[in-house]
């Protein structure tokens, strides 16, 4: 083995997770309804109007009782940081409350004990596809001002509760996600194809506004906190070398690019103002809106999956499987059972344009590969040779390497669904991203009993040698 390592020593290995695909207990500890416990088949089927029993986030891996077992076995592979986040209704079940629900605050407390106990930093989500779904339901959302005054509450609580222990904090998930599907990402309860465009922006106004506020309230409270955004990442090739392609590029760039823009330099970049005038929006953005968006982040969290190509040419324009985002399919690469085209450079790319962009340290905070596993008895002991999830993770961490060599100071890694979980987009748990495995299959049936796969020791050695282990 090369004993060389472009890591530094600080870094932060580890896995992460959201409230609402593993802890389950959708009803318990006074926990009010989320968005996502009126989504039974993720953001690809209807809402229903009540949770219903074919919702497998309802019960999910059941985090909520098994968190010990389950950060035990974190501990084992080595984890730096287990990032989570904290369930909204379940610190507020209806979200426009003004005192909290304590049983609630008080499992994450469970739940911080036991990573300290392991030696693990926490990383925590404070809003992740999870609205209140009252807030969905009374307010429409994002889209209504009053959210920001919302979430602000609900925040601070979270700093005071908490932020003595918790070093690093993301504010919305995959924010950019918003447009794309209002519902699940903004708790915007009026149907896509009935929403304008300038309530959407209008609401994407309001997460910002929320997201800077929320930054500001952490460093008054909270000096140590680092705070960060967290957004989609999606690099993007031309097609074709034509220029027509390339602006297509910019173009799909810019759209996803303005959050992490806003979030680092505090204002809106001329590109988007251009955009809202030729769509005739004029936001409402208030003085104390303006004065809230100078607080700026710490660092810049992000998901990486795929990369897309895009077109210019009407006729091309096809969309790819599984992609919320627009783009059409590369067909230089392979693509996971999904549809999820597979492009470990592609990381690479968006590592050093956003460090090119923003010059603030980067933590990848999802990266994976769903996949089918089949589960096995190897000398007596149940398992998963989940040779395909090694290779994935392993060509994807060597681009991050080349990354840091390249001068990109990347804060960690945090390998998305390190326990099998409920899909967010199909709401499958046959969509397994772990080095857990779970046995809960997708018409609810199993034990919940929790295997080690192959790739649970693979990890671990890329841990314990702190990147040395990978092979280039
Ligand atoms: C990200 C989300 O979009 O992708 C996660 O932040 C989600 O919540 C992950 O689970 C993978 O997507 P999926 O649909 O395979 O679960």
């Amino acid at each position: 083995m090369n004993t060389s390592t472009p890591f530094p020593p600080s870094f932060l290995w580890g896995g992460a997770t959201a409230a609402n695909q593993v802890e389950g207990a959708y009803a318990e500890g006074g926990k009010g309804l989320s968005v996502q416990d009126v989504m039974p088949q993720g953001i690809v089927g209807p809402r229903t109007a009540a949770p219903t029993p074919d919702n497998l986030k309802l019960e999910a891996v059941d985090f909520y009782h098994r968190y010990a077992e389950d950060i035990a076995l974190f501990a084992k592979m080595g984890f730096r940081v287990y990032r989570f986040s904290i369930a909204w209704s379940r610190i507020f079940p209806l979200g426009d409350e003004s005192e909290p629900n304590e049983e609630g605050l008080a499992f994450y407390d469970r739940v911080l004990d036991e990573l300290e106990k392991h030696g693990i930093e926490p990383l925590v989500t404070i809003s992740h596809y999870e609205t209140p779904l009252h807030l969905a339901e009374t307010y429409d959302g994002w889209t209504d001002r009053r959210l920001i005054g919302f979430y602000e509450n609900y925040a601070r609580t979270l700093f005071e509760r908490y932020g003595s222990r918790v070093r690093y904090w993301l504010t919305f998930n995959e924010i950019n996600s918003l447009l794309h599907a209002p519902f699940m990402s903004g708790g915007i309860n009026t149907p896509k194809e009935e929403l304008s465009d300038a309530q959407l922006y209008q609401a994407m106004h309001h997460e910002l506004v929320a997201s800077a506020r929320a930054t500001r309230i952490a460093h008054e409270i909270a000096p140590n906190a680092q705070i960060g955004c967290m957004v989609l990442s999606m690099p993007t090739y031309p097609l074709t070398p034509s220029p027509a392609d390339a602006l297509a590029v910019m173009d799909f760039d810019h759209s996803n690019l303005v959050y992490g823009d806003v979030h680092t330099r505090g204002a809106y970049p001329g590109y988007f103002l251009r955009t809202l005038g030729e769509k005739g929006i004029e936001l409402e953005i208030t003085d104390e809106d303006r004065e809230d968006l100078t607080h700026t982040v710490d660092f810049v969290s992000f998901s990486y999956y795929m990369s897309v190509a895009q077109t210019a040419d009407p006729e091309k324009k096809v969309a790819g499987a599984g992609n919320i985002m627009g783009g059409v399919p590369n067909p230089t690469l392979p693509a996971s059972e999904w549809g999820w085209q597979i492009d470990p450079v592609g990381l690479r790319l968006v590592l050093n344009q956003f460090w090119d962009r923003w010059q603030k340290p980067l933590f990848i905070v999802e990266n994976g590969l769903g996949a089918k596993d089949e589960l096995v008895e190897v000398d007596g002991v149940k398992t998963v040779i989940d040779d395909y999830r090694i290779a994935y993770l392993n060509d994807h961490l060597v681009q991050v390497g080349e990354a840091i060599a390249d001068g990109v100071e990347v804060l960690g890694y945090t390998s998305w669904g390190c326990i099998d979980i409920v899909s967010a987009s199909t709401a499958q748990l046959s969509k397994r991203y772990g080095f857990i495995y779970v046995d809960r299959n997708d018409d609810g049936s199993g034990t919940l009993e929790r295997f080690e796969k192959k790739s649970f020791g693979w990890y671990a050695e890329v841990i314990r040698t702190n990147g040395a282990s990978l092979t280039r």
